[in-house]
């Protein structure tokens, strides 16, 4: 099933345009698949308490948010304020990105304590006490650094202005299901739009870290089985 981008689908950055974890130029070819379409992404913004938070004379709101692994400070924000919104305007996290507006594209998609969510369709100050991770706070090594490297590798990246949600996206499938066949795949992504790769390239990147990680995993079994101690009385145990 295609994805259909939602009108007025920005095609360009709005921020200052910088997709952490995917720098560089890939040039992506033209796939076959697209994701199955359809999903939101998310905009579950999990159980998060307003804790703490002030609001001024103003009606604006003075809070903390826990971005990335950093409290910051949000001071001036206007009580209505998307945590899309707060993140890129007022933290000033670009790699957020913003297009649609309305959970319908995935390209603003963040962590919320752990579960994937639409930072567009969370009020920022709803995330007062949560943890939000962006695709920079992912990390840069272990899967968030299979998935970033494989989007490189299998021409996933072409404007690059999908990559970010879509990072975010793959690295919470393959964190809760590393196995996921390929229709639970593409329903995981069915919220992220991309309007250049045509989806090949993307569902490539993502089996491609499967095979990497699975291929580790059975590395580590080898190698743990050579080093594990045969148990007492076993034929080689004494
Ligand atoms: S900007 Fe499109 S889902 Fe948030
Ligand atoms: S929108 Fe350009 S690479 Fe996805």
């Amino acid at each position: 099933m295609t994805a259909v981008a939602p009108d007025g689908f920005a095609a360009g950055p709005t921020g200052t345009g910088e997709t952490a974890g995917t720098d560089g130029e890939a040039t992506g070819t033209d796939g076959g698949a697209t994701g199955a379409g359809g999903g939101a992404n998310g905009g579950d913004g999990g159980e998060a308490g307003v804790g703490g938070g002030e609001t001024g004379a103003d009606g604006n709101e003075s809070y903390r948010l826990n971005v990335d692994g950093f409290l910051r400070t949000v001071n001036g924000a206007r009580l209505g304020d998307s945590l899309l919104t707060v993140l890129r305007d007022t933290l000033g996290v670009t790699a957020v990105k913003d297009a649609c507006e309305q959970g319908r594209c995935g390209a603003c998609s963040v962590l919320l304590d752990g579960r994937l969510a639409a930072s567009c369709t969370v009020l920022a100050a709803d995330a007062d006490g949560t943890r939000v991770v962006t695709v920079a706070g992912l990390g840069g090594a272990g899967l968030a650094r299979a998935v970033r490297a494989m989007f490189l590798a299998e021409g996933a990246v072409q404007c690059g202005f999908c990559t970010p949600g879509f990072v975010v996206a793959v690295t919470d499938l393959l964190t809760r299901h590393p196995d996921a066949d390929e229709e639970e795949i593409r329903e995981a992504l069915a919220g992220n739009i991309c309007r250049c790769t045509g989806y090949g390239r993307i569902l490539a990147a993502v089996r491609a870290v499967q095979a990497e990680r699975s291929l580790l995993r059975s590395g580590d079994a080898h190698s743990s089985g050579q080093t594990q101690r045969p148990p007492d009385g076993g034929p080689d145990g004494g």
